[in-house]
């Protein structure tokens, strides 16, 4: 295996900035995830668990590493060999599924007899993203291991398990770390992706990576809201089934709202920047991001958008399990 030695550049010049970040000195990649800031101290001591995969000659990687370097024709024998194009993911399944209520991991529950997190897994694969990290729950490790281990004669993609976080947000970071072994550059694409997004089309994958690469620093696809959208007045809440009178802030108006889908890409450098400075607030979900994206807002960074894909919906409760199911029972999505 060849892997291209590039060193880290620093984001000089990258995104549109309007904070102080931007004028900041800004750290080599490499130093993103070794840091010694003492809030990513909790990943070091996260376990990044190798699997032995039939055929592999890398301890820890989980299927044939794709070859980093290509052969040339025989006309251009004495150039440079190309540098494949690596396209690098983290899913994120590493979650209970306490919404879902059924006492495992939401990402093994199946949905048309394949377990989400497969299928989330394919869909990277078959969209072409080369180095995947898979965050699983610490207490079902050996699950997930098993699982994604049989699959592995029919990915190409090289994929590690590593234990997730407390919070979606600390379980990406614990993947972007596991990631750095692959020594992307700066503009390495990194598409962060949910494993409850299982019926997400490879198209869609593509489209995002593809954006990352054309020059693009963040980008998210999203999708027009068809609900009209109520902020509630600040303070209050309205629990579930709750009958008490709540005072609403002015409708938003929608036109100019969109819901928010994954994957969503980054380079290699702004990821690792925005879970740096958002390091902090990972260590549980009430104060974690909800998204990426959201992180790299923080950076003072600009999130650019493309249009989402209705089959990218995340599979939360019971009710989106049977629109997942009611989706491939009528073809609105390939089986995997
Ligand atoms: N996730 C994760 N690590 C966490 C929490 C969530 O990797 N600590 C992942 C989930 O596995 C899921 C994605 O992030 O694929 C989006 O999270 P969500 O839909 O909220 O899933 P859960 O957290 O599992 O569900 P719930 O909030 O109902 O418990
Ligand atoms: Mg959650």
């Amino acid at each position: 295996m060849t892997v291209p030695t590039t060193p880290a550049p620093t984001l000089a010049n990258q995104a549109t900035t309007s904070s102080a970040v931007s004028t900041a000195p800004l750290p080599a990649v490499a130093r993103h995830l070794n840091c010694d800031h003492p809030d990513m101290s909790q990943l070091r001591s996260q376990s990044t668990t190798p699997l032995q995969a039939p055929g592999s000659h890398h301890a820890g990687i989980v299927s044939a590493e794709p070859a980093l370097t290509e052969s040339v024709s025989t006309e251009s024998a004495r150039a440079e060999p190309a540098p494949v194009k690596r396209r690098l993911s983290v899913l994120a399944a590493a979650g209970s599924g306490t919404r879902l209520g059924r006492h495992m991991p939401k990402a093994l529950v199946e949905v048309g007899g394949a377990p989400m997190v497969l299928r989330a897994l394919r869909g990277l694969d078959a969209a072409g993203i080369t180095h995947i990290a898979v965050t699983a729950p610490t207490d079902a490790l050996v699950d997930f291991e098993q699982l994604i281990g049989s699959a592995l004669p029919d990915l190409s993609a090289t994929v590690r398990v590593v234990a997730g976080g407390a919070s979606r947000q600390a379980s990406v970071a614990a993947g972007l770390r596991s990631l750095e072994q692959f020594r992307p550059d700066a503009r390495t694409p990194v598409l962060i992706h949910d494993a409850a997004r299982c019926l997400t089309p490879p198209a869609l994958i593509d489209r995002v990576a593809r954006a990352i690469e054309n020059g693009a620093n963040a980008v998210i696809p999203t999708l027009p809201v068809t609900d009209t959208i109520k902020p509630l007045a600040s303070g209050t809440h309205i629990d579930e089934g709750d009958d008490a009178l709540s005072p609403l802030d002015p409708s938003i108006d929608r036109s100019r709202l969109r819901a928010v889908q994954t994957p969503q890409g980054f380079t290699w450098d702004v990821i690792c920047r925005a879970h740096e400075y958002g390091a902090s607030r990972a260590a549980d979900e009430s104060s974690a991001a909800t998204d990426d994206a959201g992180l790299v807002e923080a950076l003072g960074l600009t999130v650019m958008s493309i249009a989402g894909d209705m089959m990218a919906f995340k599979v939360t409760t019971e009710l989106d399990i049977a629109l997942a199911q009611a989706c491939l029972d009528h073809g609105y999505a390939p089986d995997a």
